[in-house]
């Protein structure tokens, strides 16, 4: 089964592994989620029964601005998946710290051992002490991008070819025979996020999936006409699928689901949300046009610190679908979404919020395949 041959065109629901300490707002707000496997096994086995597709893992190797502790992403999904029957696991990787070559093997072991569910996020990051605390050099803005494209590259190549050979600037590989090759075909599905041309660029040039940060419907949909022109100059029409993030607060009245949102905010933890908009400025604001992002981000949108307030699924769970519904009509694929009490509240979004989206759905099916 390739890309392009889905068995639907449903949309697509993940949800952001916390992975970290302080879940996924930067506020000091009581939340009844936990980083640890347990809780995690437990919530991934509750995303899948709740109709969830993917599970997004995060990586990070040191605390920053709230998350103090982390367990390192690939090890966790393998972990995952062995917990798990149906749903994908997306493990983050940085191009710095993994080579491309070990990554494909990594990722064919995971994708054999799962059954076919594993799955790949390119960060090509913004966290230069992360960088430091390594000991490895840190690229500026667009070189970051050219290595993460090669890194994807070398993963599609060895995947897909015997005796793969690549010259690159930053990775060499020689006749690299992968034994055995992942199970899903034509390879495991590569992601990978940024709102800076470069990450368009490397989305429509190369990625399967290309993530967003929270945004407006008008913001997403000027992503992806100009992602979805990339692809169709690089001869990939239609190749590339669009997720968007959105910090999710679904309850019986909108009063109620405002009344969290506020709370959230009121909480915040200002010195480390403060913090975090300086460290960001090596995103986007560090490329050569001073666009991507987090450019125009308040100190509200940074408390979820993948601008998800902005994507507004806040709301009762009626008002929600409908708000995705519509990102739907606008060519997203899917809705990665945070939440603040993750077990319950992805049980409540699978029972309340979902039911009535695939009710929109099949009341007002979109043409074959939206325009691009
Ligand atoms: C959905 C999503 C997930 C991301 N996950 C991570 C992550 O786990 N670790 C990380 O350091 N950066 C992560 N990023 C950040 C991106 O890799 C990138 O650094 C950021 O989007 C800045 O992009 P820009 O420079 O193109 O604006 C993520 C971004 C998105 C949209």
């Amino acid at each position: 089964m390739t890309l392009q041959q889905l068995p639907d065109d449903r949309l697509k629901f993940a949800y952001w592994v916390p992975n970290v300490s302080g879940g996924l707002v930067v506020s000091k707000i009581p939340q009844r989620t936990e980083w640890n496997l347990n809780y995690n096994v437990k919530l991934a086995q509750i995303a899948e029964q709740a109709g969830f597709d993917y599970a997004l893992s995060q990586i990070r190797f040191i605390g920053s601005y709230g998350a103090e502790y982390q367990h390192e992403s690939t090890t966790f999904s393998t972990a995952l998946l062995l917990g798990t029957e149906r749903i994908k696991v997306i493990a983050a990787i940085l191009p710095g710290p993994w080579h491309p070559a070990v990554t494909a093997k990594l990722g064919a072991t995971a994708d054999q051992i799962s059954n076919g569910r594993w799955a790949v996020n390119v960060v090509s990051g913004w966290f230069a002490g992360e960088y430091h605390a390594l000991g490895l050099p840190w690229l500026e803005h667009n070189e970051r991008y050219r290595r993460s494209r090669e890194f994807i590259q070398i993963l599609k190549g060895i995947w897909t070819e015997d005796h793969f050979t690549f010259k690159g600037n930053y990775y060499s590989v020689n006749e690299f025979n992968l034994r055995p090759k992942p199970l899903q075909l034509p390879h495991p599905e590569i992601f990978q996020g940024g709102n800076s041309r470069a990450a368009k660029e490397n989305a429509g040039n190369v990625s399967d999936w290309y993530f967003m940060n929270g945004n407006t419907p008008e913001g997403h949909k000027a992503q992806i006409d100009e992602v979805n022109e990339i692809a169709n100059g690089a001869g990939r029409r239609g190749k590339v699928r669009f997720g968007v993030n959105a910090f999710i607060i679904a309850r019986e009245t909108e009063k109620e689901a405002q009344r969290e949102l506020e709370a959230i905010i009121e909480h915040a933890d200002a010195e480390a949300v403060n913090a975090f908009g300086e460290a960001v400025k090596q995103a986007g604001q560090a490329s050569p046009e001073r666009h991507g992002m987090w450019e125009n981000s308040t100190f509200r949108d940074l408390v979820q610190y993948n601008d998800g307030f902005r994507t507004n699924l806040i709301g009762t769970p009626e008002q929600i679908a409908e708000r995705i519904f519509h990102l739907k009509t606008l060519g997203v694929n899917l809705v990665l979404g945070g939440f603040l009490h993750f077990q319950e509240e992805i049980r409540f979004f699978g029972e309340r919020v979902l039911p009535l989206l695939r009710e929109l759905e099949r009341a007002k099916p979109l043409p074959e395949r939206l325009a691009v």
